[in-house]
């Protein structure tokens, strides 16, 4: 036992077995001390019911989007695909924490081994499937920063569907490698605001120069899906049954926690729209719901504070108004974020689970400028090695404001963060930091009360 704890306490991976493979998702809903608000129908305002989104969505993931159970078991071939590249490996950051010279525990569970380069492909494989079980032939979806698009197209390629990917215009010029990964897993793609749709077309009409948007790209993929039989739409993030299926993050990470024979006092990711964030932190949730002591940390950009700035109100998820209306924290439906380049973290709203639990209490959050964020993304590549994508770069940064926080109070704390993601297409980002040419935006205050406007009138949350 003795032997067994030194060993833990010199090593520096924890590893898993692929038998040791979670065979089960976890569900925070039956767990949440508030019930979540009903989503609710755009031309109604009415709660709405599966045949509202059965256009969209196959009838599996509509009923995992409203699922009381506690555990929901992951399909045999979905388990097999994981079985690529997990479980990931959960690192001691030793180096790191010399670096800065801090007391504190650092460790980090590493998604960025996956195919594509993030914890993306964990829904990905999980919604193509589904969506063949039950028909659908083609999926079209939205993509920032390009890890998204290029999961989905990953699992559309294994799992035999075609996929059509709006990628949001500024990401699109950024990262031209994103694109040619994309195009390799056989997936069309198109920057957006496009001319492909009804929606891109009246962008683009209005402001020719826009950089697009989360929003908008997402209003241009329901409408390919809403208008074709074959299709479906396929989210990345934000939506409860994608929280869901990136749950197996968190719960390999509590093994591989035990494993290390440690516990964390504090459990850190970024949100863009909640899904690393979440996959993560839920499982730890669970036990601070049941009593245990995690102070819960989500980091997000300055320039698109939804968490710490934004309203939790009833909002759509796109800004043409085509989705259901979510009670979430959200910066308005046509906020479009400055050009910053976590382009995974530019989106105007947040899952509405995470929105519910920050507003119990249970998360905190904080924003940072994005070449403080590039800093401790640097620092990392220096220790740790890894070259960090500039979304996960924001969970290491908060990981060592808290480390210092602690330091400065004599305080020793064990923390886990997730590394969401690799930056190997992000060079272009990583140059124009080392060029000093990275601006740091902080949203303005006028701007904010414009864009919260346009939720003016929406029903209001109980
Ligand atoms: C590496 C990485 N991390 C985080 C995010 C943010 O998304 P989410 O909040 O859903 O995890 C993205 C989104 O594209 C990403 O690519």
């Amino acid at each position: 036992m003795q032997q067994t704890r030194t060993r833990a306490a010199s090593q520096t991976k924890f590893l898993l077995e692929e038998s040791q493979l979670p065979r089960r998702w976890y569900n925070i809903r039956p767990d949440l001390p508030t019930a979540p608000q009903p989503v609710l129908h755009p031309g109604t305002g009415q709660p709405v019911g599966p045949d509202d989104l059965a256009p969209l969505f196959p009838m599996e993931l509509i009923g995992q989007e409203v699922s009381e159970e506690p555990e929901i078991a992951i399909p045999e071939e979905v388990l097999e695909l994981y079985s690529l590249w997990r479980p990931t490996p959960l690192y001691r950051a030793r180096r790191l924490s010399e670096a800065v010279g801090t007391r504190s525990r650092i460790f980090y569970k590493y998604e960025g081994v996956s195919p594509p380069g993030s914890h993306k492909p964990n829904t990905a494989v999980a919604q193509a499937y589904y969506n063949k079980q039950e028909g659908r032939t083609r999926l079209s979806t939205e993509t920032g920063a390009g890890q998204w698009g290029s999961a989905l197209a990953f699992a559309c390629k294994l799992i035999g569907l075609e996929c059509k990917v709006y990628m949001v215009k500024v990401s699109y010029e950024q990262k031209p490698n994103r694109r040619s990964m994309i195009q390799a897993w056989g997936a069309e793609i198109v920057p957006s605001p496009s001319e492909d749709t009804q929606s891109g077309r009246a962008i683009r009409a209005e402001h020719p120069d826009s950089p697009g948007s989360l929003g908008i790209a997402i209003s241009e993929a329901v409408e390919d899906a809403a208008g074709r039989d074959d299709t479906a739409y396929s989210l990345g993030s934000v939506l409860n049954h994608v929280l869901l299926h990136q749950t197996v993050i968190g719960q390999e990470a509590l093994a591989q926690m035990e494993l290390a024979g440690a516990f964390p006092d504090v459990v850190i990711g970024c949100v863009g729209g909640g899904s690393n964030f979440a996959g993560l932190a839920f499982p730890f949730l669970r036990e601070k719901i049941a009593g245990r002591e995690i102070d819960v940390l989500a980091c997000e950009p300055t320039a698109c504070p939804t968490l710490t700035r934004g309203l939790f109100a009833y909002d759509f998820g796109d800004t043409s108004k085509l989705t259901p209306l979510v009670a979430m924290h959200t910066l308005g439906h046509d906020f479009v974020p400055a050009p910053i380049h976590a382009g995974g973290l530019r989106y105007h709203g947040v899952a509405p689970l995470i929105s519910q639990l920050v507003r119990d209490g249970l998360i905190r959050a904080e924003a940072y400028l994005q070449n403080d964020v590039f800093a401790s993304a640097v620092l990392f590549a220096g220790s740790e090695g890894i070259l960090p994508a500039p979304e996960a770069a924001h969970a290491i940064h908060g990981t060592l404001q808290v480390a210092k926080a602690a330091d400065e109070a004599g305080e020793e704390r064990t923390i886990l963060f997730n590394l969401s993601g690799h930056g190997h297409f992000d060079m272009g980002a990583y140059d124009s930091y080392f060029a000093g040419k990275l601006e740091d935006v902080a949203l303005d205050e006028d701007e904010m009360n414009r864009a919260l406007r346009a939720i003016e009138g929406l029903p209001s949350p109980a």
